[in-house]
């Protein structure tokens, strides 16, 4: 049972603030990810918790008791890295007993609970194996299991999926999802892979520069980003993002110099009470953008500048003007580079965001 909390976390390397100011709360049992591209501070963030960083400033509390000056062996933390660190002249049955090992575990409950784990992850038929004889899938469950046979309270992962070929690190993260709801150990993940994130966390934390950028579920973050740095970093192909203004005299409607979008006015009555406006910045998703070889009512022209076909879906690209749009469509759709289409852009899923803070606003 651990929940952990970051209370106005900074970790300054001289110059560098690698973690600015951030507050996070992680409950008992969650599955929170740290999501955000290299050199945002997702290691930091995790080293503080595991106490291999003291934080500049702030305070780090394990069931609201201040963690600060906690060496990492009395937090009853477990770490994960992308480089599984074994240790190469061990068996497996030795890479996984170590710890007990040393914390003088009596001999028959060691040799128990490392069988208890290598059924859990299906490698009981490797325990007689060195690390070099083994796959990178099954090096990272000795990893894991190396964690997880210390029944740790919290468990750090960084990265550790992204030595592994596409195919099984698609596979890996079920499983390990299926295996963190079963144990309902409060897990902290890094990650740079926003499906990664997706697909696992409970919640996600959005980090950029330091800083965390918005924290909530996964659909939550799709559906509503806080800002257009997290709208363009979740999601692929990501969100279309253009500059747009709001007409003035008549709120209803938006204008990107190429094309003009009817807004309903319960969108306009939100930026006009926002304040933004009247430079704004429009985000739509590929998949809210309807395309078309024959022209419906209502839509708009353009040329297609590129065809991405991945068997079951099509993302075409427009071009209108100077502005690019993709959408996604059945690959039936039969359009090529160069040719006419049309357009719609679905009003109600569109993101309305403020043209200076960046900030969503609708
Ligand atoms: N030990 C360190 N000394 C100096 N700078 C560091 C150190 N560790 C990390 N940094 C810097 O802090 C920032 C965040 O790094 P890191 O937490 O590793 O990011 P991420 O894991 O998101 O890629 C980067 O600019 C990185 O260069
Ligand atoms: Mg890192």
């Amino acid at each position: 049972m651990t929940e952990v909390r970051l209370e106005k976390v900074s970790k300054y390397f001289g110059e560098t603030k690698a973690v600015d100011n951030v507050d996070l709360q992680v409950n008992d049992g969650e599955f929170m990810v740290l999501l955000g591209p290299s050199g945002c501070g997702k290691t930091t963030t995790l080293r503080l918790i595991a106490g291999l960083e003291k934080p500049t400033s702030g305070l780090i509390l394990f069931n609201g008791e201040v963690v600060n000056e906690l060496e990492p062996k009395d937090r009853r933390i477990a770490m994960v890295f992308q480089d599984y660190a074994l240790y190469p002249h061990m068996k497996v049955f030795d890479n996984l007993a170590l710890n007990l090992q040393v914390r003088g575990v009596p001999r028959d409950e060691i040799r128990k609970r490392v069988s208890e784990t290598a059924e859990l992850l299906g490698i009981k038929h490797l325990l007689d194996r060195k690390p070099g004889q083994l796959s990178g899938g099954e090096q990272q469950r000795v990893a894991l299991g190396r964690a997880i046979i210390r029944e740790p309270s919290v468990f750090l992962m960084d990265e550790p999926l992204s030595n592994l070929d596409a195919a099984l690190r698609a596979r890996m993260r079920g499983e390990l999802k299926k295996l963190q709801e079963r144990l309902k150990t409060t897990t902290i993940y890094v990650t740079h892979d926003q499906v990664e994130a997706m697909v696992m966390a409970d919640r996600i934390a959005v980090m950029r520069n330091g800083k965390v950028q918005q924290i909530g579920s996964p659909q939550e973050i799709y559906n509503r980003p806080a800002n257009k740095f997290v709208a363009e970093f979740v999601g692929s192909p990501k969100m279309n993002v253009f500059d747009a203004t709001v007409v003035s005299r008549e709120h209803t409607k938006l204008t990107t110099g190429e094309f003009d979008i009817n807004i309903p006015s319960s969108m306009a009555q939100r930026i006009v009470e926002s304040g933004s406006g009247p430079e704004v910045m429009v985000g739509i998703r590929p998949e809210n953008v309807a395309v078309s070889t024959a022209y419906q009512e209502g839509f708009l022209e353009a040329t297609v500048y590129l065809v991405e076909d991945i068997g079951n879906l099509s993302f075409v690209t427009l071009q209108v003007g100077d502005i690019l749009i993709v959408a996604q469509a059945p690959p039936s759709v039969g359009l090529r580079v160069g040719d006419k289409a049309y357009f719609s852009l679905l009003v109600e899923k569109l993101h309305i965001f403020d043209k200076k803070t960046e900030k969503l606003i609708v």
